[in-house]
């Protein structure tokens, strides 16, 4: 049966810029785009991230955007740490939630944080330490959950015990990335389902990608398995660096459409979101690629 309320995660100012190419997004951009995000009524933004600025170079001013941002009550800004260095620059910028980020492939892991799997938790280790002291939450994301770039198949087992041993570190929230998008609903359920044998099913989130056009179909899967929170990025932004042909992230706009047509219950304003989608796009010299944002059009 499907959840009566889920909760979204807006990525779209981290993975859906993080990639942008062409000059580097002025950090009043990504401010005002933030702010949009929660007056539309997100209340998970995952605004930054805290990564090295030659790896990541749309990133390098996440102290910048933190410290810009007028925080609403109610409203989470969150960013990415991958290491103890990158956790100091957070805590230093007051924010109050991070994310280690590691993966159920071995090739996309040395690709993306120069590490391997088992180096990545043992790196992880006293990033949770720190920010248990710090009183900071953190999440955990596994990318690759449903395929890799380079190892093509992954292993239900392995996106399991990945996720598990983050669960243990201490994350509050294993977040599922569907990295490339070539996912499809049986082997989401099936993933799933092989995670939640480890993990309580309300501490998994999908994080899924639209390159194939998947996504909606797999988020409608994974919410059947009790899937509650749902990472997505407005306009559909967004693919990592380390993934060549990784499209956008599945659109937000998208997705409220979907939940909204289920009777399924966010607190967020689809129209305010699409509106943002229209305005960060015009930014960035294009139009959304949200079907529901290219339908409704903006107001
Ligand atoms: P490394 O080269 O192994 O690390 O990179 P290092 O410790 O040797 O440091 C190399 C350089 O980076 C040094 O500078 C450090 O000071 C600097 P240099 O001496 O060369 O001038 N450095 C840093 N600078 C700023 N902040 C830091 C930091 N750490 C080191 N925190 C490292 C390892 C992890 C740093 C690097 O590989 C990296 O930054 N990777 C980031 C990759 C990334 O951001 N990928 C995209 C996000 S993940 C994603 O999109 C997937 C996701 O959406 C889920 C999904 O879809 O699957 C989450
Ligand atoms: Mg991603």
């Amino acid at each position: 049966s499907l959840p009566s309320s889920v909760r979204l995660f807006e990525v779209g100012p981290r993975d859906g810029l993080q990639n942008e190419p062409g000059p580097i997004i002025a950090t009043a951009t990504k401010i005002e785009f933030i702010h949009r995000l929660a007056a539309a009524g997100m209340t998970h933004i995952e605004a930054a991230s805290f990564v090295s600025p030659k790896w990541v170079p749309q990133m390098g001013d996440a102290a910048e955007v933190m410290a810009g941002i007028s925080r609403r009550p109610g409203v989470v800004y969150s960013a990415l740490t991958p290491n103890l260095r990158g956790l100091e620059g957070a805590i230093a910028a007051g924010v109050e939630e991070v994310a280690v980020f590691g993966a159920a492939s071995e090739a996309f892991s040395q690709k993306n944080i120069n590490c391997s799997v088992a180096e990545s938790l043992k790196r992880f280790e006293p990033v949770l330490e720190r920010a248990r002291e710090a009183n900071v939450r953190v999440r955990g994301y596994v990318s690759c959950v449903l395929g890799c770039p380079y190892e093509g198949q992954i292993a239900p087992a392995k996106v399991a015990e990945v996720s598990k041993a983050l669960h243990d570190m201490g994350c509050y929230e294993v977040s599922l990335g569907d990295t490339i998008g070539t996912g499809t609903p049986l082997a989401a359920k099936r993933m799933v389902e092989a995670v939640s044998r480890e993990i309580p099913v309300t501490q998994l989130a999908a994080h899924f990608h639209d390159t194939y056009g998947q996504a909606l179909a797999n988020l409608y899967a994974v919410m059947e398995e009790g899937i509650q929170v749902i990472d997505s990025a407005t306009a559909g932004l967004g693919g990592c660096p380390y993934a060549k042909g990784a499209s956008g992230n599945v659109a937000s706009e998208d997705v409220l459409y979907l939940l909204e047509g289920l009777g399924i219950r966010t607190g967020i304003d689809l129209q305010a979101v699409i509106d943002t989608g229209y305005w960060i796009t015009a930014e960035l010299g294009r139009k959304p690629s949200s079907k529901v944002a290219l339908a409704k059009g903006c107001v």
